[in-house]
C-alpha cells in the first residue's frame, strides 16, 4: 500500500559473492521497482563490529556503492545512503538497547558463531548489533524488510522491540514484516553442504562477482562433485552437482527443470565449464561497470551525499517524536 516502506542494509565489506547477489541484491533491484518508499543502507556502523583498517573501510564504502549501482540499484527509485551519516541510528539503538534483555541477545546463534571465529572475547558492539539493526529498521517506521533465512531471528527481535516500545510508550512503530528471499541458497563450491560465504576459510569455495574469468574457471574446476558423471538435481544425495545447477539456473534466469533438461548427456567435468562460462557472461558487464564507477569517486560521493540528506530528513522527523515519547 501507499504506507509501505522497505528497509534493508548491507555491510561495506567490499566484494559481493554470488550468494549475496542472488540472495539479496537481485531482490533489492526488484523491490525498488515495486515499492514507492525503499531505503537501502550501507551499514558502516555494523562493519565496525569486527576490526577494520580506517583506509580500507573508507574504500569499502565507496566500492560497495559502486557495486550496488552497477548491480542496478537506482538512486532515483530508492534511497541509498551510508548509515553513519545519520547519527539517529546509533541514538535510537541506545534507546532500544535499554528495552532489550541480555539473555535475549545471548541466545543469538550469530553471536556465538562470529565470536567463536574471532579468537577473542568479542566486543559489546558485536553483542548488541542486532539491536542496532532493529533501530535501522524502526528509525524509518519501515513496514517490510527483505531478509534471507539467516536474518529471520534478527527481524523477530526488531518486531519484539517494536511491540515492547509500543506497549510502553503508545502505538508508534509499525511491526515490520519479512519479505523472505525465495532464491535457493548458493552453496560453497568446495563444501556444498555449507552456504557460500565470505567467511568461508576455503577461498576457492566462494565466487565473487568481480572474479576474473580465469579465477571463475579455476574455482569451478576445483568444485567438489561426486563419482557420478551425469547432471541431475538432487540436493540431498548430490549436493555438489545440484549446487552447480542452482548457480546455472540463477545466472541464466531459467528454472532448475529447464537447466537439467538442457544438460542431459553432459558429464560433470564439461558441465563445470559450461556453468563457469554462464557466470562469466552474466557478471562481466557488471564487473566493467563497477570498475568504471570506482574511477569516478566524486560521483559516488555525490550519490551518498544526496542519499544521506534525504535519509536524515526522514530520520529526524521520526526521531523527534521518539525523543518526546521517551521523555527527553
Ligand atoms: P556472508 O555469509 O557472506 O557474510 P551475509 O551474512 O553478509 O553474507 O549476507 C548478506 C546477504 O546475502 C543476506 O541477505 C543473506 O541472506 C544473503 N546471502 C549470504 N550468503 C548467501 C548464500 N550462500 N545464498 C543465498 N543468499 C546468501
Ligand atoms: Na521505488
Amino acid at each position: 500500500s501507499g504506507m509501505d516502506r522497505i528497509f534493508s542494509g548491507i555491510q561495506p565489506t567490499g566484494k559481493l559473492h554470488l550468494g549475496n547477489y542472488f540472495g539479496a541484491i537481485q531482490n533489492w533491484v526488484r523491490l525498488q521497482e515495486e515499492y514507492n518508499s525503499v531505503l537501502y543502507s550501507i551499514v558502516d556502523l555494523h562493519a565496525l563490529t569486527i576490526p577494520r583498517e580506517p583506509a580500507v573501510l573508507r574504500q569499502s564504502i565507496l566500492d560497495t556503492t559502486a557495486t550496488l549501482l552497477a548491480c542496478g540499484i537506482n538512486p532515483e527509485k530508492c534511497l541509498l545512503f551510508q548509515q553513519s551519516q545519520v547519527p539517529e541510528h546509533a541514538e535510537l539503538g541506545w534507546i532500544l538497547g535499554c528495552l532489550t534483555s541480555m539473555p535475549r541477545i545471548q541466545s543469538f546463534p550469530q553471536w556465538k558463531v562470529k565470536n567463536a571465529s574471532q579468537n577473542s572475547e568479542g566486543t559489546v558492539g558485536l553483542f548488541t548489533y542486532p539491536v542496532l539493526q532493529a533501530a535501522d529498521i524502526l528509525l524509518y517506521k519501515s513496514t517490510h524488510v527483505p531478509v534471507g533465512e539467516d536474518q529471520v531471528l534478527h527481524l523477530e527481535l526488531a518486531r519484539d522491540i517494536a511491540q515492547h516500545f509500543n506497549k510502553k510508550y503508545g502505538n508508534f512503530f509499525p511491526v515490520p514484516k519479512a519479505i523472505l528471499s525465495t532464491t535457493k541458497k548458493i552453496k560453497s563450491l568446495r563444501d556444498p553442504t555449507a552456504k557460500m560465504s565470505k567467511s568461508d576459510p576455503q577461498k576457492l569455495g566462494t565466487l565473487n562477482i568481480t572474479d576474473s574469468p580465469e579465477e571463475i574457471v579455476l574455482k569451478f574446476r576445483k568444485a567438489v562433485t561426486d563419482f557420478t558423471s551425469e547432471v541431475t538435481y538432487d540436493p540431498d544425495s548430490r549436493p555438489g552437482v545440484s549446487n552447480l545447477v542452482t548457480i546455472h539456473a540463477a545466472v541464466t534466469g531459467l528454472s532448475i527443470k529447464e537447466v537439467v533438461h538442457q544438460c542431459i548427456g553432459l558429464d560433470t567435468a564439461r558441465y563445470k565449464g559450461i556453468v563457469a562460462e554462464a557466470v562469466i557472461q552474466k557478471f562481466a558487464p557488471i564487473g566493467n561497470e563497477i570498475k568504471r564507477l570506482q574511477e569516478d569517486k566524486s560521483h559516488l560521493e555525490k550519490v551518498l551525499q544526496a542519499g544521506a540528506e534525504k535519509a536524515k530528513e526522514l530520520a529526524s522527523l521520526v526521531y523527534q517524536e521518539i525523543r518526546r515519547l521517551v521523555g527527553f
